[in-house]
């Protein structure tokens, strides 16, 4: 069997970068540094080095961020009340509150409370609902960096099966609307599994492309995937190693057997994570431009 085409997240995006200057330029021009408040509760160390590279990557490009560290032990209304002083603060165009939060505090009544035009992340019900009529205005990271994926290589799911592992807000639910919708490189016919999917695998034998959300470190093994499949792998799992780290990064794809089968294949890491990043990238430039 002929190798993969790796699909590569880093060559991507740095085209994302290149394709976004003139309009951070513009905006520049005008006055106005696209701005990004982060809202980071609890000492989650994965969620930590999420927000680190991603403030990393604004102030790059020299963007305004600024991160707001809360204790694991906020409560709710302290929360809710930062949120609305970001609402109302025009230096940011964008708000990110990282999930997940702690148990304590709803996640629904704080995405609820973000103004949905500042809603870079799209998981607000106003925009998740925009999206799902297909009028979106911001489209979730992942999906949409997965989107611009399979466009960049030119992989268009027309009569394409496609099957979406997972069906979380933030990335399994939104990329089986945008694969479906009928819009130019999608229109393809989408089939979501998830925990409650009896024979998984009778899905993802028959799928053109699968698409894989679930967390689990490498649920999708080769024996699941037939011959020729693009197979795009969104997790960033932790697995314990003897490295110096003591830990290193896998995705929800068995990597070694599948890339054997599969004509194309998102690598982890340098896949779909710098891709979530550009996009966030992309929808506070939106932002900005929109509230200007
Ligand atoms: N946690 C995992 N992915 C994401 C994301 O895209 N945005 C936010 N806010 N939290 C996340």
């Amino acid at each position: 069997m002929s190798e993969s085409l790796i699909l590569s997240g880093k060559e991507v995006s740095a085209s994302v970068y290149d394709d976004l200057s003139d309009r951070i330029d513009a905006l520049l021009d005008n006055d106005i540094i696209p701005g990004l408040a982060v809202v980071l509760v609890g000492e989650d160390s994965a969620s930590q080095v999420y927000v680190r590279s991603k403030t990393r990557t604004f102030n790059k490009l020299k963007l305004h961020t600024k991160t707001y560290e809360l204790p694991s032990n906020v409560t709710e209304e302290k929360l809710l009340s930062l949120i609305s002083e970001l609402n109302d603060d025009p230096i940011f165009h964008g708000i990110l509150v990282q999930l997940p939060l702690p148990k304590h505090i709803s996640s629904d009544k704080v995405i609820n409370s973000i103004l949905p035009q500042k809603d870079v992340d799209g998981f607000h019900p106003e925009n998740a609902g925009l999206l799902s009529i297909g009028r979106p205005r911001f489209i979730p990271c992942t999906p949409k960096g997965i989107m611009r994926i399979l466009q960049h290589y030119q992989i268009d799911l027309r009569r394409k099966n496609v099957v979406v592992l997972g069906r979380s807000n933030i990335v399994g639910r939104p990329i089986s609307i945008l694969t479906s919708l009928k819009t130019e490189g999608a229109n393809g016919t989408t089939t979501i599994c998830h925990s409650g999917t009896p024979d998984i695998e009778s899905y993802t034998k028959r799928a053109d492309v699968i698409i894989v959300a679930l967390g689990v470190p490498g649920f999708l093994t080769s024996d699941m995937v037939k011959d020729n499949a693009v197979v795009i792998d969104v997790g960033i799992n932790r697995v314990d190693d003897d490295s110096d780290k003591g830990y290193k990064l896998v995705g929800d794809v068995e990597w070694e057997g599948v890339c054997r089968k599969a004509s194309a294949i998102t690598p982890v890491p340098g896949g779909v994570g710098p891709m979530t990043i550009a996009m966030l990238v992309e929808n506070t430039i939106e932002a900005a431009e929109n509230l200007q």
